[in-house]
């Protein structure tokens, strides 16, 4: 089993070479781009009667190459409204130029005029991002040929910053799309700690593991819990990252990280969707990930992470419905659903963060199907108690297009999960499944200033989708590394004062 790479795509990524300027001479593949307000004369060496003949569009993102061999050929996107143009939009263009131009050694995209501010950046994430593939586990499998990328910036040394800015961010992403696509046989929560340790060496972070016997003593009862049915221990693991200059506020991260999801005796039926419960550490794997980009992104606030690992299993020795366990802190959980185990799970984690002292807590969870429900694939629900940290998420999420949208805590709801046995049960009604989830959550997190991203829906993508490669997203990992970038000093505590 270890002789698969766990982390291929750190070394892939640094195999493409993204330069800027207005076009690269030596470029195999030129990439038009074509508005809506100005249909052009040329583009590509085509005349504008050619153009319209071949079926040339401007809208958003309709792509086709003109493969005419020997270095000359050519790819012709859609770039929309010009005055639409946006960060996020040129993303998309430079990820569907990658996909589009599949036999591409040395791309050049060319955009005439001016371009919004973080177009670099945008693009070159575009880029690395169409670029993923998780194929280690095809006997068949092929080095793509994707050399470099040329993107049509002026070379300052502003522009080249943000070049190597996307390629940190891209790592976090592509971390996380690692972790998340392994199949749950070849990453159990100890392996998972295991690249954790790993990790925080290469890119400076601190990783210390929780076994069942530590756990057991710090009396982290949800984890312990979900793993009871298991053949594998839980791992709870802690990142630990500190700026060179002491810092001023702490922030907190916490993911789950249910390594596989079969819900545990509440069995999943089944269908489709066990097949994705691998990617039921998602929100772990987000933020380590994000850890990955702290150093080089020069986050000057402290950040604390915790990741709850194990998966959820049912076996002779597996919890059961009815039963009652005692979290970290002492709160008492009525367990009305297996299946709901994320809440659970990560319940000690949250504590811990508020035994520390942690300025702001943000979660992210695959936690709901009801959030999958809700708004799909491309945007995610997220719930907060604080006006700061939920500005913080919004402005994050834009920057990054890592869509979320804020929900509201209907404080109406927390009745539901009242339990006539403990201070609170796991399940919730039958209506408003994210929401019921978020509330139990904020149990946890009392008057912390918190949010909390569900990412049951925008961890997988069922095709390729612009920079999503299909699969594993690696959504959150670019959001909750600007988070932590912008995460300024004091912030909450000022806010809060
Ligand atoms: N891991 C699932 C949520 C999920 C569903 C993630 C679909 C990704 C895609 C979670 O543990 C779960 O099973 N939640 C239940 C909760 C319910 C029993 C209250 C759900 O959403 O159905
Ligand atoms: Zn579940
Ligand atoms: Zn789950």
């Amino acid at each position: 089993m270890s002789t698969i790479e766990p982390l291929p795509s750190l070394a892939a990524l640094d195999r493409v070479i993204i330069f800027a300027g207005d076009a690269d001479h030596h470029a195999d593949t030129n990439v038009c781009v074509i508005f809506a307000e100005e249909y052009p004369q040329s583009a590509c060496g085509y005349d504008q009667e050619t153009l319209e003949r071949m079926g040339a569009s401007s809208t958003l993102l309709t792509a086709f190459e003109i493969y005419r061999g020997n270095g000359q050929d050519a790819v012709i996107i859609g770039g929309g409204s010009r005055a639409e143009l946006t960060t996020s939009r040129l993303r998309d263009i430079a990820a569907t130029a990658v996909r589009t131009a599949k036999r591409a050694s040395h791309l050049s995209i060319v955009i005439g005029g001016e371009l919004p501010t973080g177009a670099a950046r945008a693009m070159a994430e575009g880029v690395l991002l169409a670029a993923y593939r998780y194929d280690v586990h095809q006997s068949a499998a092929k080095v793509a040929p994707l050399r470099s990328v040329s993107i049509p910036v002026e070379q300052t040394s502003a522009n080249l910053g943000k070049l190597s800015e996307a390629r940190v961010n891209a790592r976090s992403t592509v971390v996380a799309r690692d972790l998340a696509n392994m199949p749950p046989n070849y990453l159990t929560a100890t392996d998972m700690a295991a690249h954790a340790t790993a990790l925080g060496a290469q890119f400076g972070f601190d990783v210390e593991a929780f076994d069942k016997k530590a756990l057991t003593e710090m009396g982290c009862g949800g984890l312990l819990a979900v793993n009871q049915g298991s053949a594998e221990e839980p791992r709870l693991i802690r990142l630990r990252y500190r700026p060179e200059s002491d810092p001023v506020s702490h922030l907190g991260m916490v993911g789950k990280g249910i390594m596989y999801d079969s819900g545990g005796i509440s069995l999943k039926p089944s269908d489709p969707m066990h097949l994705l419960m691998k990617l039921d550490m998602g929100g772990a794997a987000a933020i380590l990930g994000a850890f990955c980009g702290f150093r080089d992104r020069d986050v000057n606030v402290a950040v604390t992470g915790w990741l709850a690992c194990t998966d959820n299993m049912p076996s002779v020795s597996a919890y059961r419905l009815g039963d009652v366990v005692t979290a970290r802190g002492g709160t008492t959980i009525e367990i009305k659903n297996t299946d709901a185990e994320g809440r659970f799970a990560m319940s000690d984690s949250f504590v811990l963060a508020n035994e520390e002292g942690v300025d702001a807590i943000i979660d992210i969870a695959t936690l709901t199907g009801a959030s999958l429900m809700a708004l799909g694939q491309r945007r995610a629900p997220f719930f907060s108690n604080d006006e700061t940290i939920a500005a913080l998420v919004t402005a994050s999420s834009e920057t990054t297009d890592e869509a979320a949208w804020r929900f509201p805590l209907e404080p109406s709801y927390r009745p539901q999960l009242d339990s006539i046995i403990a201070d609170i049960s796991n399940l919730g009604g039958a209506f408003a499944g994210a929401t019921t989830a978020a509330l139990f959550i904020q149990h946890f997190v009392g008057d912390t200033p918190w949010a909390h991203i569900d990412i049951a829906g925008t961890m997988h993508a069922d095709k390729d989708d612009a920079w999503r490669t299909r699969g594993a997203t690696g959504y959150g990992a670019r959001l909750l590394l600007q988070a932590a970038v912008d995460f300024e000093p004091g912030q909450d505590a000022e806010a809060n004062s």
